[in-house]
């Protein structure tokens, strides 16, 4: 087991008689997700993809990897939410934070078409200039209007620097297998393509070719990853909840969230984890924030932001709970030396290990939240491994998944989405969206 939940912190706040009342719910969510009877079912291709992915693209992931570590000294992925989350938080957790500047033999990873800030654009011109850049555009539906601007500059500026038929090796696409405008393009002008398989939406994607490419390229063994993923698969594939702890993670979430806790804060105390929280963010989010319900997925890095919002979450509204993601090994390690003059005062920690002290951090919040009617629950991860960080993913997904169908929710579409683009097609001007436009203007005057 290369994780564990622990639910002591949370106990108080529940009884047993929930958990053995959203027991048979639970085993109907499994029932409903392994049989593939439950709502939005066209879309769990990701339950089984750790042990059914197609051997022959993963090859030519890893080939195509090798190929940009050996050519290129900046990668850019394009993509957004679902076609963006998973690789970044996957190469931030699996590298750092400061991946590209940090001494390494694997080119620098830059993400585009993720905003609409003419700024970011620039900026990451000018950081390529003089590089050498090879590109991956990331988009199932290849109409999503971040990336397709990203990549109308970013082409340009390749084709520029290399000429056509240079920049024309130099773009990787990874999309829809058959329809969409980038599959268009990338059969167009020949584009080596890696495919998003139809029944994994975007939020469930990081271990196709949409994650599994940029991850690569930052020198990260993907075999590990998915072998990681695979044995979780095997590990969570229990309708018992007593026996399951991604189901109890799931059960935990909607028996809180009934009793009034609306908020998740998913925590760590490693900075490199930013990101996998963006990409909690996303999932639960995405999958969960319907029909008017939902609990709302917030983030914290401690003990960082214990001097942010640390006030609230001990006496503000109590309408959260924590989940902690904790790591039994640290990634590095570093010993409070002696001071002679012991002008800090923190000659009692000398010999500790900065990682003992993080850790204490953690027991006195935890226990201080407790008290301050904030259930935790704890996650405990044992290292910052390929083989853990699959393993997590996949815990996530199928919590995520079950939960939503305890919720009530089709935990795999995304409707809502739809209405920003709608009025911002209308607002650009875009043909057919002529009557949304004039009632959009009138508002926007008033
Ligand atoms: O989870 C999702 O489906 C979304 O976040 C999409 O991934 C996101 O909108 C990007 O879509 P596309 O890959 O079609 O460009």
């Amino acid at each position: 087991m290369s994780i564990q939940v622990d639910f002591k912190h949370a106990e108080s706040f529940v009884q047993d008689c929930e958990f053995e009342a959203i027991a048979p719910q639970v085993a109907l969510a499994h029932e409903m997700l392994h049989n593939r009877t439950g709502i939005g079912n066209d879309y769990i291709g990701w339950l089984t993809l750790p042990t059914d992915y197609d051997r022959e693209e993963f090859r030519r992931i890893e080939s195509v990897a090798k190929q940009i570590q050996s050519d290129s000294d900046v990668l850019i992925v394009i993509g957004i939410g679902g076609s963006y989350l998973g690789a970044r938080a996957a190469i931030e957790f699996l590298k750092s934070q400061h991946y590209n500047v940090l001494p390494k033999e694997t080119p620098d990873i830059y993400f585009a078409g993720n905003t609409i800030s003419p700024a970011s654009l620039k900026e990451l011109l000018m950081i390529c200039k003089g590089k050498r850049v090879s590109i991956n555009i990331i988009s199932k539906s290849g109409t999503t209007i971040e990336p397709a601007i990203a990549f109308r500059v970013l082409k340009d500026f390749l084709e520029k620097e290399y000429g056509k038929e240079e920049a024309r090796k130099r773009i990787y696409c990874t999309t829809d297998k058959a329809e969409g405008t980038l599959k268009q393009l990338a059969d167009a002008e020949g584009y080596e393509t890696f495919i998003i398989p139809d029944n994994i939406g975007g939020r469930y994607s990081v271990l196709t070719a949409v994650g599994l490419l940029p991850i690569a390229v930052c020198g990260a063994d993907i075999t590990a990853m998915m072998q990681g993923a695979a044995d979780a698969q095997q590990a969570y594939n229990n309708t018992q909840l007593k026996e399951n702890p991604c189901y109890q993670y799931a059960a935990l979430r909607n028996i809180l969230n009934r009793k009034g806790k609306d908020i998740e804060l998913l925590v760590s105390y490693e900075p490199c984890y930013t990101m996998m929280c963006e990409w909690w963010k996303q999932l639960y989010g995405e999958s969960e924030g319907k029909e008017q319900k939902g609990i709302f997925p917030a983030s914290a890095i401690f003990s960082t932001d214990l001097h942010s919002i640390g006030q609230y979450i001990q006496e503000g509204k109590r309408t959260i709970f924590e989940t902690v993601v904790l790591f039994e090994k640290p990634k590095y390690d570093i010993l409070v030396k002696n001071s002679l003059d012991n002008a800090d005062g923190l000659n009692f920690l000398q010999g500790k290990p900065v990682s003992y002290i993080n850790q204490k951090a953690f027991e006195g919040t935890v226990l201080a939240h407790h008290d301050g009617g904030v259930p935790n629950i704890v996650i405990q991860v044992s290292d910052f491994s390929e083989y853990s960080l699959g393993y997590l993913i996949y815990f996530f997904e199928k919590a995520c998944a079950v939960s939503g169908y305890l919720l009530g929710v089709n935990p795999f579409n995304q409707p809502g989405v739809e209405s920003y683009k709608k009025n911002m097609f209308a607002l650009l001007d875009k043909p057919g969206y002529e009557d949304a436009k004039q009632q959009l203007k009138a508002r926007l005057k008033k």
